[in-house]
């Protein structure tokens, strides 16, 4: 095989991003079984119970459910549209600066970083944002890749 061609392909295998295209199924979901499914997983009330009593939930270290894609797409675009991303912020795209309250759960140190950019690449660069789920236009919600 010619040098350059063979240079490409282990270019392209050690990079996810240009190997192939960021879905939940493939990278996300295994980040939330390590960082997220204990608190929002099955035995997490949805989010309907979970916002009858919020602090009572939280005291037992359970947010609401998203145990899967869909759920999952329900504070990405859906009813709590952009509620993921305000949380996972690292500070660099909220108002006062500071990180989202989730963030501290991506992982330590580098894997923190990494899986914040995995997000974010996830989502779609250009679609992140941390505005108020009312504020977020049609125009910006098209804009989210995010695919199962
Ligand atoms: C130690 C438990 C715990 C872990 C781990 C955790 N969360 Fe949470 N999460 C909570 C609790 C409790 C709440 C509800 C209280 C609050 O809103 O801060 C919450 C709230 C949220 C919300 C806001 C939901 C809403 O609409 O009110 C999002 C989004 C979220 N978490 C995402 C994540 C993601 C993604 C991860 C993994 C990277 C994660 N959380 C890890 C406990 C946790």
């Amino acid at each position: 095989m010619n040098k350059l061609l063979s240079a490409l392909l282990l270019l392209a295998a050690s990079w996810p991003a240009l190997a192939d295209e960021i879905t939940y199924q493939k990278h996300i979901r295994p980040v939330w079984e390590e960082q997220c499914e204990r608190c929002h997983g099955t035995s997490a009330p949805e989010y309907a119970t979970f916002m009858k009593n919020p602090r009572q939930f939280e005291l037992d270290d359970k947010g609401p459910r998203m145990d899967g894609y869909e759920a999952m797409m329900f504070f990405i675009n859906g009813q709590e549209a952009g509620m993921l991303m305000r949380r996972l912020d690292d500070g660099s795209n909220t108002q006062d600066g500071q990180p989202g309250n989730m963030y501290r759960h991506l992982g330590r140190k580098e894997a923190r970083l990494e899986n914040l950019k995995l997000f974010k690449k996830w989502i779609g660069e250009d679609a992140w944002t941390t505005k108020k789920t009312a504020d977020i236009t049609p125009e910006e919600l098209q804009r989210i890749k995010a695919k199962n």
